[in-house]
Parts: structure tokens; C-alpha cells; sequence
């Protein structure tokens, strides 16, 4: 079945549900979900494992409005929580501690006092120095915490150097002979209970070559951690598999996870994967609304849209490619249109050098793909409200977060 975002005669729909008349209730800016793509998408992972033990712990940074994370919980996903706030939101979907993994390079002695005591199933450690900040809050509480080492690898993810995380000079982890020392160190702190390696390499990342190159490393790490007398109970592969954002080829899940399990099968531990952008990013749109048209040289024009930088970060920060299509695409001969938000920053541009049907004020617009690292990432520069947002499900829709008005933006200041 086609879930999502397509063409159905003249208009762009959800999941049949037409996205003129969701934006025409619910306002825009306006982020809009298909719940069947995040089912489907889920699944896909998921069932990819075929019977080898593993759990899909679905990574909160790309999307963690509450709606989307009890859905995911209700198909069965475990959690990657990268700070105090992302637990939090876990736990109130229903996540069991013993179900979220912490991730994140800054761990604040707040949040380690926080998360310590939780009886998570493991805080992925970034250095030596977190290791002991971790032990000297066990040995206060007279508790034992469940810890997995991050390694980096020194792999190249080959995706945009401001998420790739796998090469040395990136902050991520600990180098293999300071993790090696760390490991060694283990059976001698008994507060601290060693229960994983993990790698993390990047996000965005659409070849296999990495990917399995990092699954095979930790294995490796794993296979020595095992013959030293030290067995782990389950390797931490990370999250990154990348998404067709403009339609080129793209490794699938099903061959991921396919490479995943032949690096880690040797070494018969279950399989901890944390994907994000590849389960909920095609599950999202933002849809705007054409605010003006002005002339901008003699081969385009600009179409400033009320969407821009503070919903979706991603073109401005990595120079990411979104498709935008008209909603309701007009007839006329296609034109070139430079299409732009309404945010005071020359790097507020959504889509260069886009073909698309003429373009009126009132118009609307979808911008494609939106679904992770939008609403996560979005901000209230210039006191822009954040949006409302929407999940679309059998035929109709649900709206999962209200828009911010100003009143709420201002309620914190006295
Ligand atoms: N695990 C860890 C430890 C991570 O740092 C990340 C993402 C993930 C899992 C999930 O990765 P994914 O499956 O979504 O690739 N804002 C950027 C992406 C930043 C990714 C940060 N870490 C973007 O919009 O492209």
C-alpha cells in the first residue's frame, strides 16, 4: 500500500485526505503527519531483523512530539533519548526506563544525578571522565548503572560533514585505545555494570559501505570483549540510515538491517539500532502558504512562503535539498522561482532554483520529507510561533500540537 504524500488528480493529499483542506482548518505554517508511513516505515526495520533478536529504539531527536513518540511506542519501539527532556517525554508516552537508551556527548551532571537512579538500559558513555561522573553517583545511591561505551571508529559516513559523527576529529566517543582502557577497567568498579559498545556515525547516510563497516566494528569489539571474559549483552549500532530526499537511490531498510545482522551474527548478541530520520522524515510535510511574489533577476523570481529557516533548519544549516510542490498546482507554463522564508537571514532559503507552476499570494506550498529534524529543530527566532501540527490517520485528522501563540512564548518572561 502507498502511504503518504502524493498527487490524486489535481491536489497533493495525506493519505487521501487532502492537505488544502487540513491547512485550511488548521492554519500554516503547519507540520503534517501520515501515521500508516510511520507504521509502515517502522515495520519495514523492524520485520527486516527476521527473527534475529534486536530492539528499534526510535531516536526522539528527530521528532519528539508527543503524539508521534506513543505512536511509535505503540508499535512496539524503544527509545533513544538524548537529554533529560527526551527521557522525560519517554517516560510519559509510556517507555519503560528499562526501554530508553541515553545518547548525547554533554551529559550534565544534572542529568547523569537524573538519570542514574532511573534503572535505564543503558547510558551510552562519550569519555573516561563521564564513566566516573556516572560511578561516583552510583556508589552515592549504593546502585549499580548500566553503561554501554560509545566508540568512535574513525569511519567516514560520507554524508554532510555537520552530521557526520564517526571520524576522530568529530566530539563523538572515545578513541579505541581510551575505550579499551575504560572497558578493562569495568570488572573492577562493581557500580558500574558494562552491558554494550556502541557506534554512532552520522545520520543522513545512503551507502552501506559505513554502515556495515561500523556494525562489523563494534562486533569485533564485542567478539574480543567476549573471549577476555567480559560478555556483553547486546551490541549499539546507532541510528543514520539516510532517506531519498530527492529521489536518488538510497540503501533500504531491508538491506541495511540485511548488513546489519551479517556483521553482528558472529557474535550472537541481539541487535540495538537507533534510526530516526529513515522511520518518521517521508511521514512529514510542512505546508505554507505563498506570502508574496517579487521579481529577482531576469531568470527567476522569488516566492517568499510563511515556512522557512525557524520550521525547517535543514536547507539554511546543511544546504539540505527538500522537494516543494504546489498544492494545488496551477496551469501555466512552469517558472524558475527562488523560493524563500519570511525569517531576516539571507541563508532563509528553502528550495534554489525551483521549477514550479506559476505561484500566487494565498497559495499553498509542500515542502516534502519534513517529518524529522523539523519540528525538533524549529525555533521562535523573530518570535515566530512554533506551528501546529497534525497526524493524519484513517482518513482524517488529529491535531498533536496546537500552535504556540504569542501569549505562550511570553508566559515565560516576567
Ligand atoms: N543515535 C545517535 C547517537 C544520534 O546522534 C543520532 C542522530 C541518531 C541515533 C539518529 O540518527 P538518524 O537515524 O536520524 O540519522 N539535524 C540533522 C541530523 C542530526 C542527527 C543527530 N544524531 C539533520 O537534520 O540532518
Amino acid at each position: 500500500m502507498t502511504t503518504g504524500f502524493f498527487n490524486s488528480g489535481q491536489e497533493l493529499v495525506c493519505d487521501g485526505v487532502p492537505l488544502a483542506a487540513i491547512a485550511d482548518a488548521e492554519g500554516t505554517p503547519l507540520y503534517v503527519y501520515s501515521a500508516p508511513t510511520i507504521r509502515a516505515r517502522y515495520r519495514a526495520i523492524d520485520d527486516a531483523f527476521d527473527g534475529y533478536p534486536h530492539a528499534v529504539h526510535y531516536a526522539l531527536k528527530a521528532n519528539s512530539t508527543f503524539g508521534i513518540v506513543r505512536l511509535l511506542r505503540s508499535l512496539g519501539s524503544a527509545a533513544d533519548a538524548n537529554s533529560v527532556g527526551e527521557i522525560e517525554v519517554a517516560r510519559r508516552a509510556g517507555f519503560a526506563p528499562a526501554d530508553i537508551v541515553f545518547t548525547g556527548v554533554g551529559k550534565s551532571q544534572d542529568e547523569l544525578a537524573y538519570a542514574v537512579p532511573l534503572g535505564l538500559k543503558a547510558i551510552n558513555v562519550e569519555s573516561a571522565g563521564e564513566l566516573d561522573r556516572i560511578e561516583a553517583i552510583a556508589q552515592r545511591l549504593d546502585a549499580a548503572v548500566r553503561v554501554a561505551v560509545r566508540i568512535n571508529p574513525d569511519i567516514d559516513a560520507g554524508s554532510h560533514p555537520h552530521i557526520s559523527t564517526g571520524l576522530r576529529i568529530n566530539k563523538f566517543g572515545v578513541p579505541l585505545a581510551t575505550a579499551r582502557e575504560m572497558l578493562a577497567s569495568m570488572p573492577a568498579r562493581p557500580a558500574l555494570t558494562l552491558v554494550s559498545v556502541h557506534v554512532h556515525i552520522g545520520s543522513q547516510i545512503t551507502s552501506l559501505g559505513p554502515l556495515g563497516g561500523a556494525a562489523a566494528f563494534v562486533a569485533r569489539i564485542a567478539g574480543e570483549l567476549r573471549r577476555a571474559g567480559q560478555p556483553l549483552e547486546y551490541v549499539d549500532v546507532g541510528g543514520g540510515l539516510g532517506i531519498s530526499y530527492d529521489g536518488s537511490h538510497v540503501v533500504s531498510p531491508h538491506d541495511y538491517v540485511t548488513a546489519l545482522v551479517a556483521a553482528v551474527r558472529p557474535t550472537a548478541l541481539p541487535i540495538v539500532v537507533e534510526p530516526g530520520r529513515s522511520i518518521v522524515g517521508p511521514a512529514g510535510a510542512l505546508v505554507a502558504r505563498v506570502i508574496d511574489t517579487k521579481p529577482r533577476n531576469a531568470l527567476s523570481e522569488f516566492v517568499v512562503i510563511d515556512a522557512g529557516m525557524t520550521e525547517l533548519m535543514r536547507p539554511a544549516l546543511y544546504d539540505a535539498f527538500h522537494r516543494i510542490e504546489p498544492v494545488r498546482p496551477s496551469p501555466g507554463d512552469p517558472r524558475a522561482y527562488e523560493v524563500v522564508g519570511p525569517v531576516c537571514e539571507s541563508s532563509d532559503v528553502v528550495g534554489r532554483d525551483r521549477i514550479l507552476p506559476p505561484l500566487e499570494v494565498g497559495d499553498l506550498m509542500a515542502i516534502l520529507d519534513s517529518g524529522a529534524y523539523g519540528s525538533a529543530m524549529a525555533s521562535n527566532y523573530n518570535r515566530r510561533p512554533l506551528p501546529a501540527e497534525v497526524l493524519v490517520d484513517n482518513g482524517s485528522w488529529q491535531r498533536i500540537r496546537r500552535r504556540q501563540t504569542i501569549d505562550d512564548i511570553l508566559a515565560l518572561e516576567p
